[in-house]
C-alpha cells in the first residue's frame, strides 16, 4: 500500500528482539550446563539459523510458547556436525561461530546464500588460524568456511584493527575453550553485547576503556553459569519508525522496551543532534544492558549534520536510514569514514548513493564519505528502488515514501526477514 499522503506516525510501539543479542544468547546459553530460558528472542532468519547451528553442534532448544528452553554443551564439547551448517544471509551468525568452532576438535563446513558468500572472512579467520585452527576459504576470502578446529588453542593477544564486533566476538568465543589467558585491544568502540552477556553468565572476563582503546582480558574457567534471559528491542529495527517520527511534524511515537546500549544509540545522538524531540522516559539496568522507554513527539523540521569516522561504528546498521533523514532535513550533510558499509549484506554505501539520486535527492560519495544535500521541502520520489535483497535498504527507502510526493517502487519485499518479519505490519499499524 502506497505510504505518500499518509501523515503521522503514532502510538505505542515495542520493537522486535534485538538480533545481535538473539543471536549471542542462543549461542552463550548453549555453552552453559543445565537450562537457560530466552523470551522475546528475534524470530528472524537470521537468528533461527545461528538455533538451528547451536541444534547441529550438540545444545538442545525447545521452543514451548514463545519462550525458548536450551541445554547447553560445556566449552569444548561441541557435538561434530552431521551435516554442513547453512547460515542463510547472516554475516553475525557465520563469523560468531566460526569463533567458537575453531577452539574445539570438529570438522566443519559453513556456507551461506548468495550475499554471504560475496562477504569477507579473512578478517575473522586469519586471526583464528593464529590460535591452531585450519582454515579454509574460497579464494582465500569467502564462504564457504572449512574449519578443523583445535582442542588446544594457544592463548593470544589480539589487535582488532578493523571496528567490527563481529571479529571481537569470534575471537571470544574461541576463547571460551582456550586455556590461559586471552587478551583482545579494540582501536574503536564496537557494540560489546558479548562482553554484558558474559558478565551476566559469570564468566571470568574483564573490560577496561582509555581514551584510545578497549581491553578484554578472558580467563579460562570453562564454566557459564544458566541465565534466563529477556532480550530487549532492537534499535536497529526501531530506528525506521523513529526516524519516520522525527521526520514527519505531528508524530508521537512511544517506544516501549528499547535496548539502549551506548554503543548502539548513536543514530539517537545524531537525529537529536539534527533536531529530533525524543526523550526518555526511563530506563534500567538489566544482565548489563542498559534498557529504555522513550517518546518523539516532533514539531520542528530537521536540520543537517556531520558524523565523523569514530561515530560510525556506533551507528553502523543505522546509516542508510540516516540517509533518508538527512535527504529530508535542510542543508548538507556528510557522514565519513563509510568503508564497512561496503561489506553489509550489500554495498550499501553504493546503493544509498544510487537510491538517493533516483528519488531525487542530491548526493555524492567522496572517497567514502557521503555527502547528501538535503531539503526539508524535497518531495519527489517514484525512483524504481534496487535493494539487492538487502533488508536494511529495502526499509529505509520504503519509509522515504512517507514524504515523497511519488510513491517509490520497490519490489521483492521479502528479504525483510532475515531481521524484521513484522516490519510492514508494523508499518500498518502506527503509520497513518
Ligand atoms: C553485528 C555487528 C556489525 C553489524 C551487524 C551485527 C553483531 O557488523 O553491522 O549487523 O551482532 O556483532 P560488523 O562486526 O561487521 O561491524
Amino acid at each position: 500500500m502506497p505510504l505518500n499522503n499518509r501523515s503521522v506516525i503514532k502510538g505505542t510501539y515495542s520493537p522486535p528482539g534485538d538480533k545481535s543479542i538473539s543471536h549471542r544468547i542462543l549461542i552463550l546459553t548453549g555453552q552453559a550446563i543445565g537450562k537457560s530460558k530466552i523470551f522475546n528472542l528475534l524470530d528472524g532468519e537470521d537468528v533461527i539459523n545461528t538455533l538451528k547451528a547451536m541444534r547441529l553442534l550438540g545444545a538442545k532448544i525447545i521452543k514451548k510458547n514463545n519462550t525458548y528452553e536450551v541445554f547447553g554443551v560445556p566449552p569444548g564439547g561441541l557435538l561434530q556436525p552431521k551435516k554442513v551448517i547453512d547460515f542463510g544471509n547472516s554475516g553475525t551468525g557465520i563469523r560468531l561461530i566460526s569463533g567458537l568452532i575453531s577452539s574445539n576438535n570438529i570438522n566443519v563446513k559453513l556456507i551461506g546464500d548468495n550475499s554471504l558468500n560475496n562477504r569477507p572472512m579473512k578478517r575473522v579467520t586469519k586471526h583464528l588460524s593464529r590460535i591452531g585452527a585450519k582454515i579454509n576459504l574460497r579464494k582465500l576470502t569467502f564462504p564457504p568456511i572449512k574449519i578443523i578446529g583445535t582442542g588446544n588453542a594457544l592463548p593470544l593477544t589480539f589487535d582488532i584493527l578493523i571496528p567490527s564486533a563481529q571479529i571481537k566476538s569470534a575471537i571470544m568465543l574461541s576463547a571460551l575453550n582456550t586455556n590461559g589467558t586471552v587478551k583482545i585491544k579494540e582501536f574503536k568502540t564496537t557494540r560489546d553485547h558479548t562482553e554484558n552477556m558474559l558478565k551476566s553468565m559469570k564468566y571470568n572476563i574483564k573490560v577496561k576503556e582509555s581514551s584510545m582503546h578497549r581491553f578484554i582480558e578472558m580467563k579460562n574457567n570453562k564454566d557459564l553459569k544458566t541465565i534466563n534471559y529477556s532480550v530487549p528491542g532492537d534499535p536497529s529495527s526501531a530506528a525506521f519508525l523513529i526516524s519516520a517520527a522525527c521526520l514527519k511534524l505531528g508524530s508521537r511515537l512511544i517506544v516501549r522496551n528499547m535496548l539502549f546500549n551506548k554503543t548502539r544509540v548513536g543514530f539517537i545522538k545524531t537525529l537529536k543532534k539534527m533536531g529530533g524531540n525524543i526523550k526518555l522516559i526511563s530506563k534500567r539496568k538489566i544482565h548489563n544492558e542498559l534498557i529504555a522507554d522513550l517518546i518523539i513527539e516532533q514539531k520542528k523540521n530537521l536540520n543537517s549534520t556531520v558524523l565523523e569516522p569514530v561515530d560510525i561504528p556506533l551507528q553502523v546498521d543505522e546509516i542508510p536510514i540516516l540517509s533518508i533523514v538527512a535527504s529530508f532535513a535542510n542543508g548538507l550533510t556528510i557522514f565519513k569514514g563509510l568503508k564497512e558499509l561496503t561489506v553489509k549484506e550489500s554495498d550499501r554505501l553504493l546503493l544509498i548513493y544510487e537510491n538517493l539520486i533516483k528519488i531525487g535527492v542530491k548526493a555524492e560519495i567522496k572517497n567514502y564519505d557521503l555527502y547528501i544535500y538535503g531539503s526539508c521541502d524535497l518531495k519527489k520520489g517514484s525512483g524504481y528502488i534496487k535493494h539487492n535483497d538487502d533488508h536494511r535498504i529495502l526499509m529505509s527507502f520504503y519509509i522515504s515514501n512517507i514524504i515523497c510526493k511519488k510513491n517509490n517502487v520497490i519490489k521483492g519485499k521479502s528479504c525483510v526477514k532475515t531481521s524484521y518479519p513484522r516490519f510492514f505490519k508494523d508499518i500498518s499499524k502506527f503509520i497513518n
